[in-house]
């Protein structure tokens, strides 16, 4: 064979592989929506910056028929490129070719883009379109899934990991997007389960159609697992790009400064007029976060899940920093056992990342109830406490209204280290609310007077005049400063330089052991 004819079966070669599982596969694949691996990777990373690995890859399977059966990239597209400029590792799984199903070859190109992934210190985003264990493969493609969470497991806390649902992703297979920091899901297209439709209605009886079981929705709003929700792929792919631009490569770089365009000393009025004067009445926190940040843009991690507290990033001054504040428009506001989950996760990722983290608080406590204890409250909400006393970065809270009890120090107060604890003088840093505190500490007396609700009253605004305020924790150091809320921003940021060369070391140990 000559020089320009081997040329040419390579192109030829590489043609036949790019084409996947063929037109025909290509065509189902777009009239249900959804992309095809290559153009997924293509429209996430930038603009001609994509090298395929592992293009020629062959599977070594010989039962049932597969000696004969082609899978063109072994199902599954890997590579390297850039994002906003930046190093990115990326997978896409196949549908076209064997339903993107996983065997051993297929788990090989992926733990190799892992490892890559890792040693670079680079983000690795996995795009999941697969009818799972390659069956025909048996064993073997069990065994990739294994070696795939063993790669998960190693880079958690050295590299963004990012899952992306792009079509089915069922049985064991939901378990590498469970081990990745983040997973993004599409509606009407993916779907994520552990057991199918047909085998809950088999064993249990239920019938439940996939959406409902294992939808976007289902794992944004309810189950937890998801983080983020597109109407389509193209949004996705934007709010993938849009994440990682407030996260750095991996554990050893500080996260990106933008070049803030924002005014570092911007004082806002509107602060001033958010609290209530009824100290019962909702507000919005995302308007506080809003009024705070780099050009009111905040973007919500796991906006539909928990929603009495919210988790993001934004910048400030153009440093990212991990928020996490209460919002007393859902449940008062209240800690539940979703939202220390969804809390204790989030503020992991950003200590492992260097990211530093704003704790905004109006906490009016734990939610009561046997429903909350059944499920183990006590469990999930130590969970919080000890995310935020292990985290090293730099830890501002800001108490704009209620901290009361536990659920005040499980915001992240003074004794779980937080290096500056900001109040406005709305904050109300108390063990409880005056109501229940005077009832049960002026209870004899109550009941014994001659009109009890007005001695009852009377108490109440005695404990409020004296507890209802950030002055006691001032005067104990328990707050670092009172402020005017129309001076945040300017704090802030001004804290956040401070704490810029912040070290802080732990006793050396193998790890510690979270409540689960
Ligand atoms: C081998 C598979 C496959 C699989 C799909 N295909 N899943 N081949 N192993 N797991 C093949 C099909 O045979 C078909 O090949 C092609 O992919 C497209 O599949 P269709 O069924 O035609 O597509 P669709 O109608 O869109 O249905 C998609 C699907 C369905 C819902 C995902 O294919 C399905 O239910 N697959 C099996 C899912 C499953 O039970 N997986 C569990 C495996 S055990 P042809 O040649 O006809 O085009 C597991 C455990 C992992 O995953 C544990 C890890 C710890």
């Amino acid at each position: 064979m000559s020089t320009q004819e081997k040329i040419a079966k390579l192109a030829k070669l590489s043609q036949r592989i790019e084409q996947g599982g063929g037109p025909a596969a290509i065509e189902k694949q777009h009239l249900l929506g959804k992309q095809t691996a290559r153009e997924r990777i293509i429209q996430l990373l930038d603009e001609d910056s994509f090298t395929e690995l592992d293009k020629f890859v062959v599977h070594h399977c010989t039962n049932f028929d597969m000696a004969d059966k082609e899978a063109p990239g072994e199902g599954v597209v890997t590579g390297y490129g850039t994002i906003n400029g930046r190093l990115a590792f990326v997978y896409a799984q196949d549908f076209t070719v064997l339903g993107g199903s996983l065997g051993e070859m297929h788990a090989a190109k992926i733990c190799k883009v892992m490892d890559m992934a890792v040693k670079m210190g680079a983000p690795i985003i996995g795009m999941n379109d697969s009818g799972g264990a390659r069956i025909q493969e048996a064993i073997n493609a069990l065994s990739g899934y294994g070696k795939i969470f063993y790669a998960n497991t190693m880079a958690s806390g050295v590299i963004p990991q990012i899952s992306v649902i792009m079509g089915p992703c069922a049985g064991g297979a939901v378990y590498s997007p469970a081990l990745t920091d983040f997973v993004f899901m599409v509606d009407k297209t993916s779907k994520m389960f552990i057991t199918g439709p047909q085998v809950i209605k088999a064993v249990t009886g239920e019938e439940v159609s996939a959406e409902e079981l294992g939808g976007a929705m289902t794992h944004n709003a309810t189950s937890g697992v998801a983080h983020f929700a597109a109407t389509d792929e193209g949004e996705c792919i934007r709010q993938i790009r849009q994440l990682l631009s407030y996260l750095p490569s991996n554990n050893l770089e500080e996260a990106p400064k933008a070049s803030a365009m924002d005014d570092i000393m911007r004082m806002d009025e509107g602060l001033n007029q958010v609290i209530p004067d009824n100290p019962n009445a909702a507000y919005d926190m995302n308007t506080v976060i809003r009024h705070i940040v780099d050009e009111g843009e905040f973007f919500e991690v796991q906006p539909y899940y928990a929603r009495n507290i919210i988790t993001g990033y934004a910048r400030l001054g153009g440093q990212t920093v991990g928020i996490i504040a209460n919002q007393p428009k859902v449940m008062a506001g209240c800690l539940d056992i979703n939202a220390s989950d969804k809390s204790a996760r989030f503020i992991r990722f950003c200590d492992a990342f260097n990211i530093p983290l704003l704790s905004i608080v109006d906490v009016p406590g734990f939610l009561p109830g046997t429903h909350q204890e059944f499920g183990g409250i006590i469990r999930h909400g130590a969970k919080m406490l000890y995310a935020y006393s292990e985290a090293t970065v730099p830890k501002i809270t800001l108490v704009t209204r209620k901290a009361y009890g536990g659920a005040y120090l499980a915001m992240c107060s003074k004794d779980l280290g937080a290096d500056q604890v900001i109040a406005w003088p709305t904050a109300e840093i108390a063990v409880m609310g005056a109501e229940g505190a005077a009832n049960i500490i002026f209870r004899k007396e109550i009941e014994s007077a001659e009109s009890p609700e007005t001695a009852r009253q009377d108490r109440i605004e005695q404990y409020k005049a004296i507890f209802a305020t950030p002055y006691v924790a001032a005067e104990n150091g328990l707050a670092d400063m009172v402020i005017e809320p129309r001076e945040t921003r300017p704090r802030l940021i001004s804290a956040l330089e401070m704490l810029s060369t912040k070290r802080e070391k732990r006793p050396a140990k193998k790890h510690g052991n979270i409540p689960l």
